[in-house]
């Protein structure tokens, strides 16, 4: 079977993620969303809460499954068979960053890495900008989906 695995850390999911994701579906028997850890990001929600997000705005694609990893993204590829990581590239800003994954990756694995460009429309999008606008009271209503956009709102209320 062709799989896929779209890694991040989905701090929340964004449309910016699930248009790549819905993207990849298309080329891939089965895409595996990974939660994985960034350990230069500090996070808003819980691993769970974050798979719940996932599998909730991911239920209308059939070969999508989510998952979350605490390890190396290479590892988690070859425990499970994966051949191919799928990301996207929003700008030049994220190609090195980017690109030096990919390399690391390919070299001490022989996984390759596939980048889809973001669609124009998500050029910009991040889950750092959502959480940064959501802290302040702003509209994120065209960011993220409904069911996330009411989660950032409890969370940062407090709740
Ligand atoms: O959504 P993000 O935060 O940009 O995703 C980055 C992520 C989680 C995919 C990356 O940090 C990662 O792969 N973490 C797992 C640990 C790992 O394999 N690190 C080596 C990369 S060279």
């Amino acid at each position: 079977m062709k799989r896929a695995v779209c890694p991040g850390s989905f701090d929340p999911i964004t449309y910016g993620h699930l248009d790549i994701i819905t993207r990849a579906s298309s080329h891939f028997e089965q895409v595996v969303v990974a939660v994985l850890e960034n350990r230069t990001k500090s996070s808003l929600f819980s691993v769970a809460e974050r798979i719940e997000m996932i599998r909730e705005t991911t239920s209308n694609l059939p070969n999508v499954v989510v998952d979350s990893w605490s390890g190396l993204l290479v590892d988690y590829c070859k425990s499970n068979s994966i051949q191919a990581i799928v990301k996207g590239l929003r700008a030049v800003s994220d190609f090195d960053y980017e690109l030096q994954m990919a390399q690391v990756n390919l070299q001490g694995s022989g996984v390759e890495t596939m980048f889809m460009a973001t669609a124009p429309a998500h050029s910009f999008l991040s889950s750092s900008l959502v959480k940064e606008l959501a802290h302040y009271g702003g509209d994120v209503s065209t960011m993220v989906p409904a069911s996330v956009n009411e989660a950032l709102k409890l969370r940062v209320a407090g709740k």
